[in-house]
């Protein structure tokens, strides 16, 4: 038997990955498993295929990993895998589309408007209000995402998206507390609260800057801690998700929730959200990555 994690690949999310998929692989190393590492941008799918993985970790972020491709190659070889499958792994990776779903089935997600270069601009802002967030429908790890807060700003935030993705979004900002809820196979691990003292929860406060603080416990009551987590197991599971995933989520003012999006391959480097979750409910580092692994075969 072996398992190959799969990690790094071509994607903006490249660096991300190489460190989710580096502890990944040390994590499976110290529990014994026969482990190896492979990095589809050096052999892509013929150099994994010559590796005869029993099993594969994917521990790929973003486009051609993490969005459904790369599961169906994974399918056409036979191969079982961690995580969602081609479905649940295209739909995550589309922010636009999460949020029909969500919305087709009653959950709440706040209201988006595509853009495009001729858009106008005025209408978005009067449809949105201020501030509102721009985001490329296909990103990870908040790349090409700005908070608008005037009208101004508008058209050079659509700029600054489009660079990632030809498909741009904006988004009614929700004013209030941004929460996270991982998944692991049929349990949901404890909410954490993300606060970041710029109020911007990007790149560098992801991986980069040690002043984000994690509030685990997140310090919501427990009966609507319990809520939280009941909401965010029916939006992965109305997307399809397998496995283990990450939702994230905004808790408005009046202690209304909405979801944001949700991650197929969460991120699992040092900073990360979902081994710190695992971590508070006592599931170590190693014994995440282990039960992760035994979803790929289940
Ligand atoms: N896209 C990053 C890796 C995350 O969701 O954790
Ligand atoms: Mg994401």
């Amino acid at each position: 038997d072996r398992v190959v994690v799969v990690y790094g690949g071509t994607s903006a999310e490249r660096d991300v990955s190489l460190k989710s998929g580096a502890a990944i692989l040390a994590a499976l190393k110290r529990q014994g498993v026969d482990a190896l590492g492979y990095d589809p941008k050096e052999g892509g799918l013929a150099g994994l295929e010559r590796l005869a993985p029993s099993a594969v970790f994917v521990a790929l972020h973003g486009r051609g990993g993490e969005d459904g491709t790369f599961q169906g190659a994974l399918e056409l070889l036979g191969v079982p895998y961690t995580g969602s499958g081609v479905l649940a792994s295209a739909l995550g990776m589309d922010k636009q589309r999460t949020k029909q779903v969500w919305q087709a089935v009653g959950l709440p997600t706040p209201e988006c408007i595509m853009l495009s270069e001729n858009a106008d601009w005025t209408a978005v802002v009067n449809q949105l209000g201020l501030p509102m967030v721009v985001k490329p429908v296909h990103e990870g790890s908040t790349l090409g995402i700005s908070i608008v807060k005037s009208r101004d700003e508008l058209k050079a935030a659509y700029t600054a998206a489009a660079k990632f993705d030809a498909r741009v979004m904006a988004e009614r900002f929700i004013v209030g507390d941004e929460y996270t809820v991982a998944l692991l196979g049929d349990d949901v691990l404890p909410a954490i609260r993300v606060e970041v003292p710029g109020g911007f929860y990007d790149y560098e406060a992801k991986y980069i800057a040690n002043t984000t603080q994690y509030h685990l416990p997140c310090g919501l009551s427990e009966q609507d801690e319990q809520a939280l987590a009941a909401l965010c197991k029916k939006a992965f599971l109305a997307v399809g998700g397998e496995g283990w995933g990450r939702i994230d989520v905004m808790r408005d003012a009046a202690g209304k929730c909405w979801l944001i999006e949700v991650n197929t391959v969460p991120g699992m480097t040092d900073h990360s959200l979902v081994p710190q979750a695992a971590a508070y409910a006592g599931i170590d580092f190693d014994q995440l990555v282990m039960r992760i692994l035994q979803t790929a075969v289940q």
